[in-house]
């Protein structure tokens, strides 16, 4: 059987082949989460409606996973405001099937990358811009035309 080994808090446990580590580490009391997102966290997988929280991050050591998903890869990354480097070996717990002996360090330390956020920052700012005209020129034309009735 596979070997998970938590370096914070150390525990170890042992596994069935293609357990889930987001599982596993919840029912032996290992905290993936920070504070808020142990309340907050959003794990939707509804059929075609898949929407991972990006909140379990964690950095494994051992060859002992299935590989990354280009998803799990974009999320790890960041989806809105802030983008991260992203290292290899930072997974989603709830994505990684253990297949082998792995080293699981949670809460790890996540860089960001300034340029891509910087980017990412802009695009947003123009879009919220351009969303803000649109509403004002639907509130002017619905001001215009309340005025003629
Ligand atoms: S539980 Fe939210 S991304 Fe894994």
């Amino acid at each position: 059987m596979p070997a998970v080994v938590f370096e914070n808090p150390r525990k170890t446990l042992n596994v069935l082949p293609g357990t889930n580590l987001r599982k596993a580490a919840l029912k032996s009391g290992v905290a993936l989460y920070k504070p808020f997102f142990r309340v907050f966290h959003l794990n939707l997988d509804i059929g075609p409606i898949q929407f991972p929280c990006g909140c379990d991050i964690v950095e494994i050591e051992g060859k002992g996973t299935n590989a990354r998903s280009e998803e799990e890869e974009k999320i790890v990354s960041g989806r809105f405001f802030t983008k991260r480097k992203v290292a290899p070996n930072l997974r989603l717990a709830c994505q990684v099937n253990v297949t082998g002996d792995i080293t699981v360090r949670t809460h790890p330390k996540l860089e960001v990358d300034a340029v891509e956020t910087k980017r990412q920052r802009g695009f947003l700012a123009v879009v919220f811009i351009f969303l803000l005209l649109m509403a004002l020129i639907v509130a002017v034309i619905g001001l215009d035309l309340v005025q003629k009735i």
